[in-house]
């Protein structure tokens, strides 16, 4: 849907069905529709007004997830929408143009709503977006790719627990793009853009191609990259976007691979030339998540990638006003939890404490720069923070790759190490509205790996 006319969109949250499997329904949600909600259209310096209603006998936050707005209009788990009830934020888009998303983000039951289908994309366009030489066809050459992944039960209906859910959170089996098992997509004979979401709550993945073909990527989170950076496969966390160009300009076709990283992993040891691993192991080669098959009567964009894309300007070290550390943490819950599955009473915390409603974690000045050090004592997690985009000095205990030197609102931990960002809020938050900063494992979110902050 256009958002840049200025009057309100309807959003309907409301229960849905929706066939993954032919011919099988499953009890679904979604917004405006049976599963996930409409793709969001809006642009830089224009106002963006949403009318969610919220049909559903359950309370439902939903947020704008790497949009930089106010506190009050983010919609964190402060700002749940009883049943019944409307939520109408007025939007000022200030940010330069960028794939972002929207999602369910309800106190407790966020894992468990996304699951079912409450998010959706939201695209921001601005004039050096329109400038650069990118497909920018909507639906044609410039296609959405929600990754996600489901359980289903032997009828064929969707299973989630949080309870039953292991340490690394709910990873389902069948991967799904935009609520679909195995698309095919026909795209013309050129260079096709794909803005890829990782929208799973839990998974790692690896994405390439099945012929290990190189790919451009040219955006992270927050927007374009200063220049396109090709790669043949690389990973996304839970909670990231990015944009990525293949080119088609030879015809036949493309098979999107999203290879689940822990089973590499846990197979091989490393995530290393994939093409090696399946042509020597006898693992059969993975089922392509998204195949494009050109077609030859579609108009292409054939212009060469220009070498630069935008200007990303860093904060001088001597900008860089304050630090401060974050910790995340998974501990067994002791001896009070009794009953099922251990890992799923595992405290989750961040600096010690698991979230909670009523406390603020942190306080902020409003345009400062400071310097952030998480780090993970155990496991892996993609750690997110509303109000901002930032950019990444160390990942993982080594300097970013070139890959990741673009704006950001999701950076990986793994165990043992540091990551290290740069960032800076230029809107409020209250003690009433705050932002929240979390692990986008969305069953750690829910466990209590999430802080509030404010501001000012
Ligand atoms: Cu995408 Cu606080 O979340
Ligand atoms: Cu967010
Ligand atoms: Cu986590």
């Amino acid at each position: 849907v256009d958002g840049t006319r200025g009057e309100p969109i309807d959003l309907r949250i409301r229960n849905g069905e929706w066939s993954f499997k032919p011919g099988i329904k499953t009890p679904t949600l979604g917004i405006n529709q049976d599963y996930l909600g409409p793709t969001i259209r809006t642009r830089q310096n224009s106002q963006l007004n949403l009318s969610y209603q919220n049909t559903l006998n359950e309370q439902v936050a939903i947020h704008g997830h790497g949009l930089h707005v106010p506190g009050d209009v983010d919609g964190g788990p402060q700002l749940a929408i009883a049943p019944g009830d409307r939520w109408q934020p007025a939007l000022d888009i200030v940010q330069p143009a960028a794939t972002c998303w929207y999602h369910s983000h309800t106190h407790g039951s966020t894992g468990h709503q996304v699951y079912r289908g409450l998010a959706g994309m939201i695209i921001i366009d601005d004039e050096v977006s329109d400038e650069v030489p990118l497909p920018r066809q909507y639906g044609i050459d410039d296609l959405p790719v929600i990754i996600q992944d489901r359980t289903f039960d032997s009828q064929g209906r969707l299973v989630y627990s949080l309870q039953d859910a292991s340490e690394d959170g709910w990873l389902g089996e069948t991967v799904v793009i935009n609520g679909a098992i195995s698309p095919v997509a026909r795209v013309p004979a050129g260079k096709v853009r794909l803005r890829l979401l990782n929208g799973a709550n839990a998974r790692f993945y690896i994405v390439a191609f099945s012929d290990n073909r190189a790919f451009h990527k040219i955006a992270t989170d927050g927007g374009l990259l200063s220049a396109p950076v090709p790669l043949t496969q690389m990973e996304m966390s839970p909670g990231e976007r990015c944009e990525i160009i293949v080119d088609l300009a030879d015809g036949g076709s493309a098979e999107l691979l999203t290879l689940f990283e822990d089973e590499i992993e846990d197979a091989e040891g490393i995530v290393g030339s994939l093409l090696d691993k399946f042509s020597l192991s006898k693992t059969p080669q993975p089922e392509p998540s998204l195949t494009l098959i050109v077609d030859r009567t579609l108009p292409a964009h054939t212009a060469p990638l220009p070498d630069k894309l935008a200007t990303i300007v860093r904060p001088e070290q001597s900008e860089i006003v304050g630090v401060r550390d974050f910790i995340l943490d998974m501990e067994d819950g002791g001896s009070n939890h009794t009953g099922h599955g251990g890992h799923a009473l595992m405290d989750m915390t961040i600096n010690g404490a698991a979230m909670d409603m009523n406390v603020i974690n942190e306080r902020l000045e409003i345009g400062v720069w400071e310097r952030w050090r998480i780090r993970s004592n155990q496991g892996a997690h993609p750690f997110h923070v509303h109000g901002c985009s930032f950019l990444i000095e160390q990942m993982e205990g080594a300097a970013a790759p070139p890959d990741q030197q673009g704006w950001k609102d999701v950076v990986v931990l793994d165990d043992d190490d540091w990551s290290e960002i740069v960032v800076r809020f230029d809107h409020p938050a209250t003690d009433q509205y705050p932002y929240m900063y979390h692990c986008h494992i969305l069953e750690h979110e829910d466990r209590g790996m999430m802080g509030q902050f404010t501001v000012n």
